[in-house]
């Protein structure tokens, strides 16, 4: 288990009793028919914070099997409380660096759909070997997505739009699809509101992955 500070009470019981159900290993490859107790597409959400988004998905998808890949122990208990309170049943969470998970738990060409909202952004130039969205993340990231799978991220921070649309333009396999409204993606995310707050345009990347 990693920092478990500022966790509420109830975040800290969602970890203890609710995560050993519905948690991956974080360094074992998954098998997704025995986690999820079906075979069904995979789609993966990465950095769901406190997983709104990623409640989302699962009840727009109910026959989608859904992982979500965190960090963040009190984010992950928020989400498992949620998991627990609606009832979700397609959704299960990796703990761990999304660069790890996608190496480590991922299989060749199993990952139908990739969804990233508002990663960190890194404003410092001296931090922007830390932001999510690299050549080497997206490379790896592509060899786990089966061809037509698709990759959706958004960010708030203009500067971040700009690198990511020059990484993603060294993938020619990325074909940019027509964005599907963002309401039908999500509902405004934490971040994404603190967006909105601060008077910021919101970017929207969509891709299909292509042979
Ligand atoms: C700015 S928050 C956005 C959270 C949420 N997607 C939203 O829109 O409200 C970024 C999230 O990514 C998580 N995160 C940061 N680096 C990560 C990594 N390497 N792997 C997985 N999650 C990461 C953080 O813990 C945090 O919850």
């Amino acid at each position: 288990m990693q920092l478990r500070g500022r966790l509420t009470g109830a975040q800290r019981r969602a970890l203890d009793e609710l995560l050993p159900l519905y948690s991956a290993n974080s360094e074992v490859l998954l098998d997704a028919a025995q986690l999820f107790g079906r075979s069904a597409p995979l789609g993966i959400e990465i950095g769901f914070g406190t997983g709104d988004a990623l409640i989302h998905w699962a009840t727009a998808q109910p026959d989608w099997n859904l992982l979500g890949v965190e960090i963040y122990p009190p984010g992950i208990g928020a989400l498992l409380n949620r998991i627990e309170e609606d009832g979700v049943e397609n959704v299960r969470i990796v703990q761990g660096r999304a660069e790890d998970v996608v190496e480590k738990v991922l299989s060749r060409a199993s990952v139908a759909e990739v969804r990233i909202f508002f990663p960190d952004p890194w404003p410092k130039k001296r931090h922007h070997k830390r932001r999510l969205i690299q050549p080497a993340f997206v490379e790896r990231l592509m060899g786990r997505m089966a061809v037509n799978g698709e990759l959706h991220f958004a960010t708030d921070w203009e500067p971040y739009a700009l690198w990511a649309t020059g990484v993603f333009a060294g993938f020619p396999e990325l074909a940019p699809v027509e964005a599907a409204n963002a309401q039908d993606l999500r509902p405004p995310t934490r971040f994404e509101q603190r967006g909105h707050r601060l008077g910021h345009q919101i970017f929207e990347f969509q891709f299909k992955k292509q042979g």
